[in-house]
């Protein structure tokens, strides 16, 4: 920059090539640097500030911390480089650090040949059959749910649905992973608080400026980090109880172990990962387990939390997705084969993952030199992929902060990062592409389908006003507060004979 760059400007205002001006200063271009202060970054939810420099300056820009550095990246093509390209070139870098209390070695943050080996046992484990057997999992889940709110709607009381979606989720995936049963939707107990306290701390971590709980002493006189230490013993004591028990069933059946290997009375993940003879250290699987408990909790919560919000302001989205409902399901607990069925239900989802990506960013660190774009980069370059850019984008997107699940064709394919060339990420690209997509994507379209068939949901009045703010995910600052009311359904048009329908309680009309 300084007068170089002036002079190279002023020559390239007089029309003198390009190609002439590299030539003559032997300089390759400079990445933009966004001149912005660091109170505007951290006064509310990080990734908005971050779209306004991106308009400003482009899919790529640096933004200067006092010392540190980042390179904010909102160009599909430079996403595509870094997360699938060149992938190799890449690591977890400073996620790694923020998580490793929690998840140490665990898929997320690994790397190298850790990440390589464990992602080849643990993926095997998601298989079709497993994911298929989920569906009844998400099913009883949501049925509890919808008690729940069966209760809230009959008293006229309002519900904070952020908070019950984070319990209805962490029900789901204890079970999934480690066949263990939270029941979070009807109980607080010790273990519920402590898993909540531990991702509490994770999120409040990952957008602390000031690491103050890696100094020794803080550790053990800040009451806050004692708690933290103490639940994270009790979540770590309960795994590590819940491997055990799970090594003396894998130890007594008699069932051999094959690629779609399930144990009906325990299909979690757990189960799979024992009986296939993982060769792993205790304190391995257990940060796996660790970390695929947080990473299928809060963003399917956080995918539910803001389908309800953008649905609540467009009515003609939840007359569709009723209707569809209504003639695929009627009230039937959903299957597997239901959900090819429920297109317009998986579109409100495809579209609910555009507008609120969960994480909103990715986080890498370059291993060595790269060229991005145009760009030279040196190795050791933090790196952040806003997500929330390219999918927001207004080059990319039609109308694109509009809720539009038509957007996305019936008849077309499921919106991914592939057919979308990577201006579409919801759930990231490349080898380290998040291994429960299928999973998630169910999960929330049971939830979705199974609430909306029989609730009305809205905001409710004198609600405080729903706001962003950052953690790992998109959370509300103040809860996503409805009022939930019966559905008075016409009656149901069967598409069996009128004869075989018999009247189910839970359907009734109130
Ligand atoms: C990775 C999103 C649910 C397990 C990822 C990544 C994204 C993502 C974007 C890539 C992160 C990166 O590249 O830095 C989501 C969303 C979900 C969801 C939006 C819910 C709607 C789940 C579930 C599980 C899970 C249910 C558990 C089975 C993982 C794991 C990784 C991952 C283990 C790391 C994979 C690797 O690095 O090899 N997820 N995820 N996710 N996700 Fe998910």
């Amino acid at each position: 920059s300084g007068l170089p760059s002036i002079l190279k400007k002023s020559l390239s205002k007089v029309g003198v090539p390009n190609e002439i001006l590299e030539f003559l200063f032997g300089l390759y271009p400079k990445i933009p640097e966004a001149k912005g202060s660091i109170k505007a970054i951290r006064s509310e939810a990080f990734f908005i500030p971050l779209y306004e420099l991106y308009i400003t300056y482009g899919g790529i820009f640096r933004l200067n911390f006092g010392p540190k550095s980042f390179l904010i990246v909102s160009d599909p093509a430079i996403a595509k480089h870094i997360l699938k390209d060149n992938a190799k070139a890449y690591s977890k870098g400073i996620l790694a650090e923020i998580l490793d209390f929690v998840m140490g070695k665990g898929l997320i943050p690994a790397d190298g040949e850790i990440w390589r080996v464990r992602r080849r046992a643990i993926v095997p484990a998601l298989h079709l059959k497993f994911v298929a057997a989920m569906i009844g999992l998400f099913g009883q889940a949501t049925d509890r749910l919808c008690k729940k709110l069966d209760a809230a709607a009959s008293d006229g009381e309002d519900v904070e649905m952020e908070s019950l979606f984070s319990r209805l989720t962490l029900d789901v995936i204890g079970k999934a992973v480690f066949n263990y049963d939270f029941d979070s939707l009807s109980n607080d107990t010790g273990i519920i608080e402590a898993v909540y306290t531990v991702l509490r701390e994770a999120e409040d971590r990952s957008v602390s400026p000031i690491p103050v709980w890696d100094i020794p002493i803080w550790k053990d006189i800040s009451p806050r980090q004692r708690k933290v230490t103490a639940a994270l013993k009790l979540v770590n004591d309960t795994l590590n109880n819940l491997i055990a028990i799970c090594k003396r069933m894998v130890d007594e059946e008699e069932l051999q172990f094959h690629e779609e290997y399930m144990n009906e009375q325990d299909p979690s993940i757990l189960h799979f990962l024992l009986a296939s003879g993982d060769d792993v250290s205790s304190k391995q699987l257990r940060d796996d387990l660790m970390t695929m408990l947080i990473a299928g909790h809060e963003t399917s919560a956080a995918v539910l939390t803001w389908t309800f919000y953008l649905l609540s302001k467009e009515p003609s989205v939840v007359s569709k997705l009723q209707e569809e409902v209504d003639s695929v399901l009627g009230d039937r607990f959903p299957t597997i084969e239901d959900m090819k069925k429920l297109k317009y239900t998986t579109r409100v989802i495809n579209e609910s993952l555009r507008l609120y990506p969960q994480p909103p960013v990715l986080i890498r660190r370059s291993l060595e030199n790269d060229v991005l774009g145009e760009y030279p980069i040196k190795r050791g370059e933090d790196i952040f992929i806003s997500v929330w850019n390219l999918h927001r984008s207004p080059t990319l997107w039609e109308g694109a902060d509009k809720f539009e699940p038509e957007r996305w064709p019936l008849d077309g394919p499921n919106p991914n990062e592939t057919n979308q060339n990577f201006k579409y990420l919801p759930f990231g690209g490349g080898p380290r592409k998040c291994i429960g997509d299928m999973f998630a994507s169910y999960e929330t379209i049971v939830a979705l389908a199974m609430l909306v068939r029989r609730f009305n949901f809205q905001m409710a009045i004198g609600a405080p006003p729903v706001v962003m703010t950052t953690g790992a995910t998109i959370h509300t600052t103040q809860g996503l507060n409805m009022t939930v009311t019966h559905r008075i359904k016409p009656p149901i048009v069967p598409s069996l004979q009128m004869s075989t329908l018999e009247a189910d309680p839970s359907m009734s009309i109130s």
